[in-house]
């Protein structure tokens, strides 16, 4: 999946008086010409503080909101154009799996229905085949036969996610985006759900984006970490690398604020100052210049775009880009937010 300048902003409700008056209209930037590449197979990690546009971007990848400008591309087909059958289609291959399943199963209807629903719907087994089918995704899933026959209440959050997992399973996606899938789980249940993760992405050869605030989450699970701050991805690089050797000042600062990571590897950055600015009023230049402590004064100039790095990689840092004027970053005053 290649995303390319992706934008989305959300128009702010204004007064009746604000518009009479003429002010300008206000949006939520939420997402910032965002690049990104998410290559066959592998998990790649979405990481941020809240509000930094991780849902919109995952929502936008699966079509539940149609991006401002920019282009997504799922194996060379422009998604951002897809309609009818063919957008059916591509929400078949590229599924979004949510932080509660609970909301979209039907109390009603036992798990076995759920998912018999679910093949017949998009037509992927003969009926004389989908009792086996089912039996095939429980174990898959690691919940009992005798699942089948039961209503979603009688599960626990764990379980219930696992009859979502399932119940995507079911369509034989390619690529599965979780957000926040287990955010709401206990910390013990929560690994459960994430070795499941894991091991049906070995299996399945599953494309996954995990979207979490849980740093330890997404060490544990992704191959490659992208970091989103204000909209737009500031780092991607493999996991090792963002973790072991963060190049990104916001990264390092969200590293170093994380309490339960390895101190030894932690880096010496002080963690995360000030508050998290407005989307609606983000900063010119960097848009984290205002919480760096090493922002400098072109940072508030201009805006560092995503550039590879020697050792692989990318990021969006003037600390990193060829100095353009002169003098070298260090030796340029710094910057009063
Ligand atoms: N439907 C919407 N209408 C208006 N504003 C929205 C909408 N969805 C998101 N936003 C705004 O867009 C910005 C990005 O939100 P988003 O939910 O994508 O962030 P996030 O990184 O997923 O945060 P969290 O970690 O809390 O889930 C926020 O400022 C949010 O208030
Ligand atoms: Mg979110």
């Amino acid at each position: 999946m290649q995303v390319r300048g992706l934008t989305k902003t959300f128009p702010v409700a204004t007064s009746l008086l604000e518009r009479w008056r003429g002010g300008p209209r206000r949006a939520v930037q939420a997402l910032t010409d965002v690049h990104l590449s998410v290559r066959r197979g592998e998990t790649l990690g979405i990481v941020g503080e809240s509000g930094c546009g991780k849902s919109t971007l995952a929502r936008c990848l699966v079509r539940l909101y149609d991006p401002d400008e920019g282009s997504v591309r799922y194996g060379g087909e422009e998604v951002t154009a897809l309609r009818g059958a063919a957008l059916r289609a591509y929400n078949r291959r590229v599924q979004m799996i949510f932080q509660d399943p609970y909301s979209s199963l039907n109390p009603r209807m036992s798990v076995g229905q759920v998912l018999r629903e679910a093949l017949s719907v998009h037509r992927m087994r003969p009926p004389a085949e989908q009792e086996a089918r089912v039996q095939e995704l429980l174990t898959l899933v690691g919940l009992p036969q005798s699942a089948a026959g039961r209503l979603p209440h009688e599960f626990s959050g764990g379980q219930r996610q696992r009859i979502g997992i399932a119940r995507a399973l079911a369509l034989e996606p390619e690529c599965l985006i979780a957000d926040e899938l287990v955010s709401a789980l206990d910390v013990s249940v929560q690994a459960q759900v994430v070795n499941l993760l894991l091991e049906l992405q070995e299996r399945l050869d599953l494309t996954v984006l995990f979207v979490a605030h849980d740093l330890r989450l997404v060490q544990h699970l992704s191959h490659r970490v992208a970091v989103m701050y204000l909209g737009r991805v500031v780092e991607v690089a493999d996991t090792a690398q963002v973790f072991g050797a963060p190049r990104h000042p916001y990264t390092q600062a969200l590293l170093a604020a994380a309490p339960s990571l390895d101190p030894a590897r932690r880096t010496a950055a002080p963690a995360l100052q000030g508050e998290l600015p407005s989307p609606l009023n983000i900063p010119s230049g960097c848009a984290f210049r205002t919480r760096c402590p090493q922002a400098f004064a072109r940072c508030a100039e201009e805006r560092p775009a995503l550039q590879p790095l020697p050792e692989g990689g990318e990021v969006a840092c003037h600390l990193y880009s060829p100095v353009t004027s002169g003098a070298a970053p260090g030796q340029l005053d710094k910057v009063t937010p």
